[in-house]
């Protein structure tokens, strides 16, 4: 488990833009070589003094998009501080300066998830909720205009899933 540095490379090579992580960061020790690069953010409630950071902020045809990563508390097994203020606190410091702000949410809990959705509905344009070992199917636009995807496979049709997704959205500005 983890993401080794030949791993991270062969990503950005397909022309990714942001590699998000999750319950298995630090699964490979060799992440510390390549953890504070701009394309690689790791959960934003993680203890603050953790390596590397949790959002980062890229231009996509002439839009700058924030992209920050948050990991769930429920049957997650990972110490980590409240994703939602954390959420909060990020958004109110980073809004006026982007156009739009991504959130992969790598969660186990559904019902989080969701929540996550209606806390943020209105201040943030997608929700992704990765991790959750289903399939999804679940799309849906909050009353404010939040784009809520709550549960991705977590093997390779996760990957396919969330890049279709975000692809398809990218496309639309
Ligand atoms: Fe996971």
């Amino acid at each position: 488990m983890g993401i080794t540095e030949k791993m991270y490379r062969d990503i950005l090579k397909l022309n990714v833009d942001v590699v998000t992580m999750g319950n298995h960061t630090w699964g490979k020790k060799e992440i510390f070589s390549f953890i504070d690069e701009k394309k690689i953010i790791r959960p934003a409630n993680y203890p603050s003094n953790n390596p590397g950071k949790g959002y980062t902020i890229i231009e996509k045809k002439g839009k700058k998009i924030a992209v920050i990563n948050l990991i769930g508390r429920v049957t997650m097994g990972i110490l980590s501080e409240n994703p939602f203020l954390k959420a909060k606190e990020i958004v109110q410091k980073i809004k006026s300066e982007v156009d739009m702000i991504i959130i992969d949410f790598h969660a186990e809990a559904t019902a989080e998830k969701i929540a996550l959705g209606y806390y943020l509905d209105g201040d943030v344009t997608i929700v992704f909720g990765t991790h959750t070992h289903v399939q999804t199917a679940d799309e849906k636009i909050l009353e404010n205009g939040l784009r809520l995807y709550y549960r991705y496979w977590n093997d390779r049709s996760e990957e396919v899933s969330y890049w279709d997704g975000y692809r398809s959205f990218i496309q639309t500005i």
